[in-house]
């Protein structure tokens, strides 16, 4: 079983060596099972308290399928969920709805999360119906209402339907209703990713206001560390159902230890030419191996760019998928605290990766991190991390003053602050002539 060096006493929901498989079933009439998809195998996670976590990684690497646990909406096929310290699993069936209340899910297309035949205040009411105790049913009505203007949409609009509004508003009414029962932690599942780029910004300050107004808890996921870099305060990496790393967020981003985080912080658009040119950019070749027959060792070894320096290094050839170390072919890295950010000043959780020669991947590619701006301290070396104050630098100029004109910039990959209350919405709104005619 991997270590687990998030596990915190702190921690409102927690995950321990979880892992959800499903069969591979073949055959048109008689189906048999001829194998499983390890969507995720052995992850062990801590969500604290008023805290982000955000949780990155390619298609397919298992994020969803966590989430999904997270929440109750499927059983994992081993480990235990737990909220406030509690295994889920061993709770009556009373008990475990109430905590499961504590959870919610923000989906990732609100597109097709919102049922088109529901009104808006029928979406955001919706879960009194598994929690009518969150809300007695007098005060409901106005729950939905003080809801919405929460979220920044007109409590006027409440018998509107999805279609009346655009995807940044339509992913408030998510949001509205995933507050409806007074969750303490919200999973959010790439709330962003289906939005344009110019409403993602207001979707994330939304969320970051929500969580200092009521004191939520994220599990933010994505497959952008940009958008990750904004909102979360730790970070976790996954690859094909594993996580390969995580820590701090200025720890990781400033100093990854795992070449696959360094390939993915490779591909974040840096603004600064100096930190742009420091290194060279880490191509993640080809897609990800099936998780029904994942590789052997390390997994990442069929795409590691550093397995494969190292190869070089070593005489092999160096450009083969197997053509890397024996280690890495053989042996299964386990998930170890690495360098002193288990030490930074403030460092919440030990930054750590698993990954055989992590002590080699800086001297390789030559970049502490792709996301290095210039006040985030000097250069580091694989094994010297700098004391990071949890929070500076990286931030720097987002807490400032900000332009209400600006987002999300594509080109830059970086979050910019916009206003989030209703007075200041800007996404584009169907005409109200036409908008009149439909409730009609
Ligand atoms: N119900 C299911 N039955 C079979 N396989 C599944 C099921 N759900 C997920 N998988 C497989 O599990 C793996 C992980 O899927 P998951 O959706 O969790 O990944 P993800 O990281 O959320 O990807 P994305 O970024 O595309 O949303 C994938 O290979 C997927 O095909
Ligand atoms: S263990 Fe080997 S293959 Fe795996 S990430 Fe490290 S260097 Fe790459
Ligand atoms: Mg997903």
């Amino acid at each position: 079983m991997p270590e687990n060096p998030a596990t915190s006493d702190d921690a409102v929901l927690e995950v321990r060596d979880l892992a959800k498989s499903y069969p591979v079933r073949q055959g048109l009439v008689l189906k048999r099972t001829t194998g499983h998809v390890q969507a995720v195998d052995g992850v062990s996670l801590a969500l604290r308290r008023g805290r982000t976590l955000g949780l990155v990684g390619e298609s397919g690497s298992g994020k969803s399928t966590l989430a999904r646990v997270l929440v109750g909406i499927e059983k994992p096929t081993r480990g235990q969920v737990l909220v406030d310290g509690e295994d889920v699993s061993t709770m009556s069936r009373g008990a475990r709805r109430e905590l499961r209340r504590n959870v919610q899910m923000v989906f990732q297309d609100p597109y097709t999360s919102l049922n088109p035949r529901m009104s808006v205040g029928e979406i955001v009411a919706e879960p009194y119906r598994i929690h009518p105790d969150a809300v007695p049913r007098t005060g409901r009505r106005k729950a939905v209402a003080e809801l919405l203007a929460l979220v920044g949409l007109d409590p006027d609009h409440v018998h509107r339907y999805p279609h009346q509004f655009s995807g940044g508003q339509r992913q408030r009414i998510g949001i509205a209703r995933a507050l409806a029962v007074k969750p303490r932690v919200l999973v959010c599942d790439e709330p962003v990713s289906a939005l344009d780029v110019s409403v993602q910004g207001q979707v994330i300050n939304l969320l970051e206001d929500l969580q200092d107004e009521l004191g939520l808890s994220y599990l933010f996921i994505a497959h952008d560390l940009a958008v990750v870099q904004h909102i979360a305060d730790e970070v976790a990496v996954m690859y094909l159902g594993r996580v390969v790393e995580e820590g701090d967020r200025p720890a990781v981003y400033k100093c990854a230890h795992h070449p696959y985080t360094r390939a993915l912080l490779s591909a974040v658009p840096v603004p600064d030419p100096a930190a742009r040119s420091a290194g060279t950019e880490l191509l993640l070749e080809g897609d990800p191996p099936s998780p029904a027959d994942p590789p052997s060792g390390c997994r990442f070894h069929t795409r590691c760019w550093l397995a494969r320096r190292l190869a070089a290094e070593q005489g092999l050839a160096g450009d083969g998928p197997d053509d890397v170390p024996e280690r890495c072919r053989t042996e299964d890295p386990v998930l170890v605290p690495l360098g002193r950010g288990d030490g930074a000043r403030g460092a919440a959780v030990p930054h750590a990766a698993a990954c055989h020669f992590a002590h080699r991947a800086a001297a390789f590619d030559g970049r502490p991190a792709a996301v290095v701006p210039e006040d985030a301290g000097p250069d580091v070396g694989p094994d010297i991390e700098p004391d990071i104050e949890p929070d500076a630098g990286l931030d720097a100029g987002l807490d400032a003053d900000f332009d209400p004109e600006a987002t999300l910039d594509p080109a830059t990959g970086r979050a910019v602050l916009r206003p989030t209350r209703p007075d200041h919405v800007t996404e584009t709104v169907p005409d109200p002539a036409v908008l009149e005619s439909r409730e009609r």
